[in-house]
């Protein structure tokens, strides 16, 4: 197997440039490998082969400030930043990775996906980071570089600098520390790390993650160093305490660099965690299994999201959430959208000539879940007016299409509603709510 890295770079926030490297076949899923604050994504190589040999393409990235990714020329050492950074990165992707990080790598991560951009991942790995960092092991570590901030005369003095920042940091030879340092004109050495990033990510930062970091539905796994200084049990337990349905695993005869002082475990257990929760093979239904994998298949197809609404027997209006509306015809103006025999208001629809969708915007979520959600009043609590049919026309809508009804068509456990268009109405500069696996999702223009 060719341990061989292509290079890549990526634009993150404020057009910052970011190094990283790819090893394997960019074909395959991808897992993308955030490092630590002064750490640079050397640290994952092994981590980096072993996956590519396990059919993973892995991306081991520079952090802004780190390695050879570019300085913050503003100073910005924030997790807000780290995290726009991240979110600028899996846009670029065009794929779903799974994010793996270590220590700051491990907040970045859990930055960007806080507050629903989990939808830009699809997998979870946080080693050895919690919500909140023990301030005697940081504090070591930021005096140790504070102090060599203007950098070492020769690289004797760089190499013994290094070992004492941690074991991680001892260079198995001058000459190999020399090639990831950095040497100015006159001659001495500095760290590839701008020394700024030290003040960046504090606990206060952290613990804002508290409520956020709660929702995020994709399979996560949380890993901790059995002897980390940085992150104690009491930080993990209440990292999983916000995280139920997170996996744990604590690594033995491990501190803060648990990837590479256990690389084998640490590799296992990865490797172990994507083949169970992230298979690489696609997900396969055949008829007769299991209609959960049906709707999911299904559910690899983004849709918009309406809400068809209609008049009851008695003149009631009544309505639900679909996202099963396609456009049929221009030549007569046909539309369809499938009720399903089990739900209510489908008598409603039966005896109605005529119907209406209503096309969602972004901000019209609350009105999706609304009409979706059995034992509401959906009308008391939503604004609409009626053209020429009577039935509801949500105001405010993206689109709003009135239809006589057209033909009844049996669909299996669904009716196919046919309607003839007679009138449609839209709004030209608002946003679709989108939903894509199971999921509300917004347009990402770029
Ligand atoms: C995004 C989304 C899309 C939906 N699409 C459909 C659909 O196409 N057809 C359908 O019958 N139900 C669909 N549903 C489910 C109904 O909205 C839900 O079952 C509703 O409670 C039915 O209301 P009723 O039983 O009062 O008629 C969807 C729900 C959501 C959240």
């Amino acid at each position: 197997m060719s341990s061989d890295a292509s290079p890549l770079t990526f634009t993150g926030f404020g057009g910052l440039k970011l190094a990283a490297e790819g090893f394997g076949n960019p074909e395959q899923p991808v897992v993308l490998l955030l490092h630590g604050g002064a750490m640079n994504r050397r640290v994952w190589r092994d981590a980096a082969v072993a996956l590519a040999a396990a059919g993973r393409y892995a991306i081991t990235i520079d952090l802004r400030g780190h390695g050879q990714s570019e300085w913050a020329k503003d100073g910005r050492y924030d997790l807000d930043a780290y995290a726009a950074d991240l979110r600028a990165v899996l846009d670029q992707l065009q794929t779903r990775p799974v994010v793996v990080g270590a220590s700051i790598g491990g907040y970045v991560a859990m930055a960007a996906m806080a507050d629903g951009g989990s939808a830009l991942a699809s997998g979870l790995v946080l080693v050895d980071a919690g919500l909140t960092m023990e301030p005697g092991e940081s504090q070591r570590v930021s005096e140790i570089l504070r102090r060599h901030a203007k950098g070492f005369d020769n690289i004797e003095d760089a190499c013994a600098g290094s070992a004492e920042l941690s074991p991680q940091h001892r260079a198995s030879s001058p000459e190999s520390l020399r090639r990831h340092m950095r040497q100015d004109a006159a001659g001495r050495f500095y760290w590839p790390w701008d020394p700024q990033f030290l003040s960046g990510v504090d606990n206060a930062a952290l613990n804002a993650l508290q409520g956020k970091v709660s929702d995020l539905k994709i399979p996560t796994m949380i890993m901790r160093g059995e002897d980390s200084k940085v992150t104690t049990e009491a930080d993990i337990a209440n990292l999983r305490a916000l995280m139920p349905s997170a996996e744990f695993i604590q690594v033995e005869a491990a501190s803060h660099h648990v990837a590479s002082e256990r690389s084998d475990v640490f590799n296992a257990t990865l490797l172990e965690f994507l083949e169970r929760r992230l298979p690489r093979a696609p997900i396969t239904y055949e008829a007769g299994s299991d209609a959960r994998t049906l709707r999911d298949a299904m559910g690899c197809f983004g849709t918009g999201v309406v809400v068809a609404t209609t008049r009851g027997a008695e003149g009631s209006p009544d309505g639900l959430t679909a996202n099963s509306f396609t456009s049929v015809s221009l030549d007569p103006p046909l539309l369809l959208v499938c009720i399903a025999k089990s739900a209510r208001s489908l008598a409603a629809f039966e005896s109605s000539g005529s119907f209406a969708v209503n096309v969602l915007h972004i901000g019209q979520q609350l009105d999706s879940a609304r009409f979706a959600r059995r034992a509401e009043d959906r009308f008391s609590a939503a604004e609409w007016e009626t053209w020429e049919t009577g039935a509801p026309i949500l105001k405010a809508s993206l689109a709003s299409i009135e239809c006589d009804k057209h033909a009844w068509h049996d669909g299996g456990d669904h009716i196919i509603l046919v309607g003839k268009v007679r009138r449609a109405a839209f709004e030209p500069r608002r946003d679709p709510l989108l939903y894509f696996r199971g999921a509300y999702r917004r347009l990402h223009l770029t």
